[in-house]
């Protein structure tokens, strides 16, 4: 059987506690602990992972200096932790070969891009040792920051967090003429949690009660691969593109002085407009992009990004919700070059409720199954495990629905969907979106016990997609279904030479 088992009586108390450490947005707080390196002045200039040269993408064993003084064992595509950033515009066609010179099998899927279910990265597509898969797809997507990663059933977890993860950046000319900041001022920051030991390894064993539930919760964030990072940044407007690639953690995103910050892109791209905000929640799958100004900041001095403490207990790992640092930007000369915040960036055809045909429910629940003593941790959608060749649902082409994203768990999931963008349509019940929700999403916080629905329409391809739980521990034990895009409800199964239409809003 694929589910985990362990040997523990699952005291109830124990996972109240945990639903309790999961608010989406918590309230600013002052940065209670100190973290040594980092706020002492110390840490490692941020990392920039190497721009992507076409050559194929290798998955290997590998060993890097995540510290200078030592050699860490991981597994990277094309060779660096995280992997090359792919740059394509919107419209080219990407090509790429993986080649997998793992001892196991992988496929890489291309997060939050539109493709054919063939360059999809499916689980039913993974490659052997020495195998290699030739990807080769029109970009439809809107300008924004999307990722790859790998997608082998029960092995994404594993292989995502000994490294092998990397940006996809897409541009268009509608983001250019925005004239955000670019250059040196446009800055990715792939974050994710390790727990490391002390010979300088991530160790990986899935094995209490919290790796079940909470998933794999690591004990330090790196930024780009980079421990304890700090940017020296010049007086100026900055965009940070934000990945969380973190196996599970949820982070609560924040400046230590408080200050405002403005989300300017979602995972699809681009919002209406930029809303400014103190406090930004970002769950693994997600991306973020957001502009900080450092012009009111005095040169000699530094401002933290942490993740708040949201009402976390202590514990070792750190719990969901638990205070830690990020990176440190030390503001060392005035601006360079002058940016401003745009009043409006790119706007998009608002989905409307009352144009959904059908609502589908996606039932998200944890069971602990056996005897005491004896326990396995089951994940459901619908009650049902992740099986490779069944179909879960037939999903009609061109047809706006509402995907239904109902918890009925103490844990908090991530849902993403393949192949599509979607829109939020409402948060327990409120469609007044808080500014996290708002924009072309792929995947979505549902917190413990809470609907979310999302309008969500396949324009594009037909064929076979997932729907699957972020958390990755979740995803490999279960949280994932299959869904069937058909031409129309009464089954063509595809339809060969679809005309290309560029258009996604
Ligand atoms: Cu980022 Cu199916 O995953
Ligand atoms: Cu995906
Ligand atoms: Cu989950």
């Amino acid at each position: 059987m694929n589910r985990r088992r362990f040997l523990h009586t699952i005291a109830l108390s124990g996972v109240a506690a945990t639903a309790a450490r999961v608010p989406l947005l918590g309230a600013g707080k002052p940065l209670a602990s100190t973290h040594s390196t980092l706020l002492a002045g110390g840490g490692n200039p941020l990392r920039f992972p190497p721009e992507w040269n076409g050559t194929p993408l290798v998955a290997a064993q590998t060993k890097q200096n995540v510290w200078s003084d030592a050699k860490t064992d991981l597994w990277t595509i094309g060779g660096s932790w995280p992997g090359p950033t792919i740059r394509a515009k919107r419209g080219s066609t990407f090509n790429a070969r993986l080649v997998n010179m793992l001892a196991e099998p992988t496929i890489i899927h291309w997060h939050g891009l539109i493709v054919p279910h063939e360059m999809d990265g499916h689980p039913m597509q993974v490659v052997g040792t020495e195998g290699t898969y030739d990807y080769s797809f029109p970009i439809l997507n809107r300008a924004g920051t999307y990722w790859y990663h790998p997608h082998p059933h029960h092995r994404t977890a594993i292989q995502a967090y000994r490294g092998m993860a990397g940006l996809f950046i897409v541009e268009d000319d509608a983001e250019k003429e925005l004239g955000l900041p670019d250059g040196e001022h446009d800055i990715p920051l792939a974050l994710q949690d390790r727990r490391i030991t002390p010979s300088r390894q991530f160790t990986y064993e899935v094995v209490t009660d919290d790796d079940h539930l909470q998933g794999f919760l690591g004990d330090t964030v790196f930024v780009n691969g980079t421990p304890d990072p700090y940017l020296e940044v010049d007086k100026g407007l900055y965009r940070f593109r934000i990945l969380n690639g973190s196996n599970a953690r949820i982070f609560y995103l924040s400046f230590t002085d408080g200050r405002p910050f403005h989300i300017i892109a979602s995972d699809g791209g681009l919002l209406d407009k930029p809303y400014s905000v103190t406090l930004l929640s970002i769950s693994p799958g997600e991306r973020f992009e957001i502009l900080v100004d450092f012009s009111g900041d005095e040169i000699g001095t530094s401002v933290m990004l942490r993740s708040e403490n949201t009402g976390a207990g202590a514990g070792y790992p750190p719990p969901q919700g638990a205070e830690l640092p990020i990176i440190r930007f030390d503001v060392v000369k005035e601006a360079s070059k002058p940016f401003t915040i745009p009043q409006t960036l790119v706007p998009y055809e608002l989905y409307r409720e009352q144009d959904a045909l059908r609502e589908r429910d996606f039932i998200l629940s944890i069971r602990h199954e056996g005897s005491v003593g004896n326990l396995e941790v089951g994940h459901f959608i619908n009650d049902k495990e992740f099986e490779m060749e069944r179909i879960d649902e037939t999903v009609p082409m061109d047809q706006l629905e509402i995907w239904s994203f109902r918890n009925s768990s103490l844990a908090p999931h991530p849902m993403h969907v393949h192949g599509v963008q979607f829109q939020v349509l409402d948060r327990a019940g409120n469609a007044n979106l808080v500014p996290r929700d708002r924009g072309w999403k792929d995947t979505v916080l549902v917190l413990p016990y809470q609907m979310v629905r999302v309008l969500v329409r396949f324009n594009r391809y037909p064929g076979i997609y997932l729907v699957h739980c972020h958390n990755l521990e979740h995803e490999d034990h279960g949280m994932m279904l299959n869904f069937e895009v058909k031409e129309n409800s009464t089954g063509v199964d595809s339809i060969p030479n679809r005309p290309q239409k560029l258009d996604l809003n």
